[in-house]
């Protein structure tokens, strides 16, 4: 790290935080289990039949640990995949090679604030960003993304993305399906101009319903087609789109096996004929082609639903994939015969369960109105502010308290997929929504609120103490402003 980003960091942190982040750099450097060298470049890689596509993007490198705890994805413009282990010390200097201000933040993870991307830690073109943490995570698949404010749609857009998975000693316990068997499906939609470049919003009413591209792309690719082997796999989906929203479903209408979510397992496997996915959100699979002919196919789909309000029609007539019908996310062609039907460990994992008596704010959830208001998305009719912190956004170390989301509904109403930074929480409950079905178990990080909707969920605040971040992760709401800080203060 450069002695400027040093100090910048050090006033941002203030003399609230009492961290174990600013040891000297040397003490730090000789402990990293891995340590990755992860920049940002510009690239050109092909995408379509055709010229190449102009694409922002990480790269990484392990220069200190295993190399195979990063997986390069050939052809893709996501950044490498991380495996990691749970205690483990990652150390990852980001260099920024691309010409904007960023930084990264690792989505999902519980990391002191100095980690954790925070849009005031952005680094100038050229500099460098040094992570340094402990993974304290359960094991589940988070992810990474860069969030400058205002710039965060453009650059995911561009390509800035990766996994973040994370493994622990419980799960590995389970033998889940390993190795070729264990699949990262990154959903995300782009549209491509003549050139086959990247067209991002061309006007302030798209950037007001959030962008929506005309074609699915799967792992940072236009080919969506995968081929399995007759046996089970563990499918870990991510919507990282910008904005838009699946209803995920199989084309043959076997029933959705949902074994994790966005903070890992669940405790235990849930049968679903369908689920939403909004942006953000994750969830794992139990997918089994054991009893399928060879050369047999089964696709995953995202089906029709309602998205409401003002949203629905205007993106209808827009976008080339209109948002809720049907269209195909993902094709499965089965190349090798079935070795039989099997079915999901029973149990799969403890999930601690946080119950509304242990909140300090049982009686007075703290309630945050999402709102349109003359086309701007607001947070209890505010915007973020880089450093600002209402009353209402102050928590204690040590506390848990229950956050209602709530969905003012009406003509301009649009569905916000709602996201609190450095924790995982767990939603207590929802109401006056459409009523579908929605990924609301285990522990999460990232929650659909549809129009007209109130969800609540409970959290603890725990071991660190600081500035963090909540917001919609419509990447266009939150570039707008729908975004907003929270405060972790001493008991
Ligand atoms: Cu994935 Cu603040 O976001
Ligand atoms: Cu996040
Ligand atoms: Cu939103």
């Amino acid at each position: 790290m450069k002695r400027r980003q040093f100090l910048r960091m050090m006033t941002a942190l203030g003399a609230s935080s009492a961290t174990g982040m600013l040891l000297p750099k040397q003490s730090v450097a000789s402990e990293a289990d891995l340590e990755v060298v992860l920049a940002a470049v510009k690239d050109r890689i092909p995408v379509l039949p055709g010229q190449p596509t102009g694409v922002w993007r990480y790269q990484g490198e392990v220069i200190k640990g295993d190399p195979g705890q990063l997986q390069n994805l050939p052809n893709s413009w996501l950044g490498p995949t991380f495996r990691v282990q749970k205690g483990q010390r990652v150390r990852i200097r980001f260099r920024n090679r691309i010409p904007q201000e960023s930084i990264i933040h690792w989505h999902g993870l519980h990391v002191a604030p100095e980690n954790d991307g925070h849009p005031r830690l952005a680094v100038p073109s050229g500099e460098e960003y040094v992570y340094d943490f402990t993974v304290d995570n359960r094991a589940g698949s988070y992810w990474y993304h860069p969030h400058p404010h205002g710039l965060t749609g453009y650059q995911v857009y561009g390509g800035m993305a990766g996994l973040f998975l994370i493994t622990d000693k419980e799960e590995q316990g389970l033998g889940l399906p390993s190795g070729a068997y264990d699949l990262p499906l990154v959903i995300q939609d782009r549209s491509f101009d003549a050139q086959n470049q990247l067209v991002y919003v061309r006007s302030p009413m798209e950037r007001m319903n959030g962008f929506l591209g005309d074609r699915i792309m799967l792992n940072g690719r236009a080919d969506r087609k995968v081929s399995v082997k007759g046996g089970a796999y563990r499918l870990r989906l991510l919507n990282g789109s910008n904005s838009r929203i699946c209803r995920l479903a199989w084309s043959d209408g076997r029933m959705l096996q949902i074994i994790g979510t966005d903070g890992g397992l669940l405790e235990r496997p849930l049968q679903v004929p369908d689920i939403m996915l909004g942006p953000a959100e994750r969830v794992d699979l139990w997918a089994d082609f054991g009893d399928m002919r060879k050369d047999s196919r089964v696709s995953l789909l995202s089906i029709p639903f309602r998205s409401g309000g003002g949203h629905r029609g205007m993106m209808g007539r827009r976008s080339g994939l209109v948002l809720g019908s049907r269209y195909e996310l993902a094709r499965f062609r089965v190349v090798s015969r079935g070795t039989g039907p099997s079915r999901p460990p029973e149990h799969l994992a403890r999930v601690e369960k946080l119950v509304p008596k242990d909140a300090v704010n049982a009686e007075h959830p703290k309630r945050f109105l999402l709102e349109m208001r003359h086309m701007q998305p607001t947070i209890n009719g505010r915007t973020f502010r880089m450093s600002e912190v209402a009353p209402d956004e102050m928590v204690r170390l040590g506390q848990t308290e229950i956050w209602e989301f709530v969905n003012t509904g009406g003509m301009m109403s649009m569905p916000h997929p709602m996201h609190i930074h450095g924790l995982s929480f767990q939603v207590l409950g929802r109401s006056g929504g459409p009523g579908y079905r929605f990924l609301d178990e285990g522990w999460k990080d990232s929650v659909l609120v549809m129009p007209g909707e109130r969800v609540a969920v409970i959290m603890r605040f725990k071991d660190h103490k600081g500035m963090y971040l909540y917001h919609c992760h419509n990447l266009e709401h939150e570039d707008l402003g729908m975004m907003r800080n929270y405060l972790v203060r001493d008991q």
